[in-house]
């Protein structure tokens, strides 16, 4: 099976969280955006009433032109779910994102959330967080700065991340540095408490205690795979 039907399967089967009445975070990704699809075909064709929290600008393009209602986080009292994709998770859940330089608005509508589905195939999973490069977003008022200072803090190389062949912008008007720690990630949370001390620093792509389960796709099919199994 190649990886874009994997992608879609898990993406559709997550679908299954969501019920008619929830306000719903919408992640950012190639994963998700089968979700995105389904979600859009359910509120046409099926009378799904939900009310949609996009996580970035690309996820509420894609909303809007699939027709799913949509609102802004602070026009509401929280969310029951939100469904992402996630660059790697590892046995206790804790997750890296980022790949799409949308980390911050992810993981402030993850913490707005009563509950975080993640979709997956089976290439996002390892035993320890790190081989996919740490996102990290940091303001450009001292970018060379805040890398120089990761850099010495993970003692790894740290790339800025580019845009045809220009500095990444993201929604918020920041950078994103990936730093290349490799698989040595073993204490996520102490890792992103140390980085978020930096002040140049925006936000780390480390998502630790958010997800609750992991909607897994191989080729064996579809696992659900929830927290503590
Ligand atoms: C976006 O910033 C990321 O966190 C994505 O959710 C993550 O990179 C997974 O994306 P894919 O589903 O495209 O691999």
């Amino acid at each position: 099976m190649d990886v874009e039907a994997l992608k879609e399967e898990a993406g559709v089967a997550a679908c299954a969280y969501v019920k008619s009445g929830m306000n719903v975070g919408l992640g950012t990704g190639s994963t998700v955006k089968y979700t995105i699809l389904e979600l859009g075909r359910r509120v046409r064709e099926e009378r799904l009433e939900i009310v949609g929290v996009p996580t970035s600008l690309a996820t509420r393009d894609l909303a809007m032109e699939v027709g799913i209602p949509l609102a802004d986080l602070d026009e509401l009292e929280g969310l029951d779910v939100v469904i992402d994709g996630t660059d790697e998770f590892d046995p206790q859940f804790q997750l890296i994102k980022g790949g799409g330089a949308a980390l911050l608005r992810e993981k402030v509508v993850a913490q707005s959330s009563a509950s975080m589905v993640v979709v997956a195939d089976g290439r996002k999973q390892v035993d320890t967080l790190g081989a996919f490069p740490l996102p990290i977003e940091v303001t450009p008022f001292s970018y060379n700065t805040t890398k120089r200072a990761i850099e010495k803090l993970l003692g790894c190389k740290v790339a800025m991340r580019l845009s045809n062949e220009a500095l990444l912008t993201t929604d918020n008007g920041n950078y994103i540095v990936d730093a290349h720690t490799g698989p040595t990630l073993t204490n996520p949370e102490e890792t992103e408490r140390r980085l978020l001390n930096l002040a140049g620093v925006v936000q780390v792509g480390l998502f630790n205690n958010m997800c609750d389960v992991v909607v897994l796709a191989s080729s064996e099919g579809v696992s659900i795979l929830e927290k503590g199994d």
